[in-house]
């Protein structure tokens, strides 16, 4: 089939990658993409904010299947409208992607699916006051969050009551525009997280292998909230009985939920997890995969990856089309630009991308731009370097002797990745 990617990071490369080595993959394109991205598949020169010049492209390349890497898309509605063209497309409707794009919806269906995660309150703008006073009640940490799409950073996490009340006026007062116009408070939950991404049809589905991400820009989780640093699985927190209770407790009531609602939901379910004692609660659903999760996890998924997302956007799900090699471990390590999550420089070019051989090893292109014929920095997060060995702490030391090898002016990534789990 001829399928086009939507999105240009670390995680569409990824996709990439494992769409390319799929069997029913024929012609690959991709918008926007980016340069490590364009060795598998030829770009696409559309507009993919214009879903109309998207719907054009498709039916003069007779495209097959869509697969949407960001929520944006998923969230502005791209597969209600595909459908109505009856193109397919992996990504749930814009219904569904509501998990994603207000958290106060999706703490609604969880309260009335009795799915574990943290109590909380939405309130909007005209509910300040008594948003201020539940403040004054709650119990500290305290937690925050803008309703809407945030490019996660919507969330602050207050030790005291004057940061919450603070943050409070903050998100209500634009700082993160319309997404702030509703602040679900919540309470704070303590524990380990992870991420476990379940490919479902609406009915069926798989999980891949949980995956833990370093949200921290620095070592020891230190420092500001980034999109990632990097990421490793399988994570072993989320151990077989944690994931049962996942599954049971978690993804099954929300696709029950979520029909009993009226909306199939068909793509990657992302399942932000803290888990404590054994307990998975969830922090956040996302719905498409995650990043720099998917650079650890689609490594490991052999088989036809294709197939697998075609069966799921089409309605049954053909759970064989891939399997999970169990006897290896992946380690991403993210290579930013100094500054990232704040303000960073780029253009500078980037050495060893192509000198580096080793073995199951994936450089993934994030943040890149080919600038006469040379790669450059173009992100704050340029690169994801995984790697896959026999067991974590050799896929851990081969990612890093790798991070070496590759360089650029102002390359800053964390030193301990994947550490909590050695
Ligand atoms: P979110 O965008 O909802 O995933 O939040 C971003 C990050 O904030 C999460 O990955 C957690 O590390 C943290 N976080 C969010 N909600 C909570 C909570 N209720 N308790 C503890 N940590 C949280
Ligand atoms: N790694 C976090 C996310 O993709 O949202």
């Amino acid at each position: 089939m001829n399928i086009l990617l939507i999105g240009s990071g670390g995680r569409e490369h990824a996709i990439a990658e494992a769409l390319h080595r799929s069997k029913s993959t024929a012609d690959l394109y991709c918008a926007p993409g980016n340069p490590g991205i364009f060795e598998y598949a030829d770009k696409a020169e559309i507009n993919i904010e214009k879903f109309d010049e998207i719907g054009n492209f498709v039916n003069d390349h007779h495209i097959d299947l869509i697969v949407v890497g960001p929520e944006q898309p998923l969230a502005d509605g791209i597969t209600d409208y595909m459908a109505l063209l009856g193109i397919k497309v992996f990504g749930p409707v814009q219904k569904a992607a509501l998990l994603e794009s207000s958290k106060d919806f999706a703490k609604q269906i969880m309260e009335k699916y009795n799915i574990p995660t943290a109590g909380y309150s939405t309130f909007t703008a005209e509910q300040r006051d008594d948003a201020h006073r539940y403040i004054d009640g709650h119990s500290l940490p305290v937690v925050l969050k803008a309703d809407g799409l945030a490019a996660g950073k919507g969330v602050i996490i207050a030790e005291n009551h004057k940061t919450a009340h603070e943050a409070l006026d903050s998100l209500f007062g634009g700082s993160f525009g319309d997404a702030g116009s509703k602040v679900v408070i919540e309470e704070f939950m303590d524990g380990e997280e992870a991420s476990v991404f379940a490919i479902t049809d609406g009915n069926d589905y798989i999980t891949l292998v949980p995956s833990q991400d370093h949200k921290r820009a620095f070592d020891d989780d230190k420092g500001p909230n980034t999109g990632g640093m990097g990421a490793y699985a399988p994570a072993p927190i989320a151990n077989h009985d944690v994931i049962s209770k996942v599954k049971t407790e978690i993804i099954e009531p929300l696709l029950h939920g979520m029909s009993d609602e009226g909306i199939v939901y068909r793509g990657c379910l992302y399942c932000g997890l803290m888990i404590k004692n054994g307990q998975p609660k969830v922090v956040e659903f996302n719905v498409r995969f995650g990043d720099p999760e998917t650079q650890a996890v689609l490594p490991l998924i052999k088989g036809d990856f294709a197939k697998l997302l075609y069966s799921a956007a089409e309605g049954g799900l053909d759970k064989e089309s891939v399997y999970i090699d169990e006897h290896k471990a992946a380690c991403c390590v993210v290579l930013a630009s100094e500054g990232y999550p704040g303000s960073y420089k780029k253009g500078f070019p980037i050495s060893g991308l192509y000198s580096v051989k080793t073995e199951d090893l994936y450089i993934f292109h994030a943040g890149t731009a080919s600038v006469d014929s040379k790669i450059v920095t173009d992100g704050g997060r340029v690169l994801g370097i995984t790697a896959i060995d026999d067991n974590l702490g050799s896929a851990v030391t081969k990612a890093y002797s790798v991070v070496d090898k590759i360089d650029f002016e102002n390359k800053f990534y964390r030193k301990d990745i994947a550490q909590k789990a050695l």
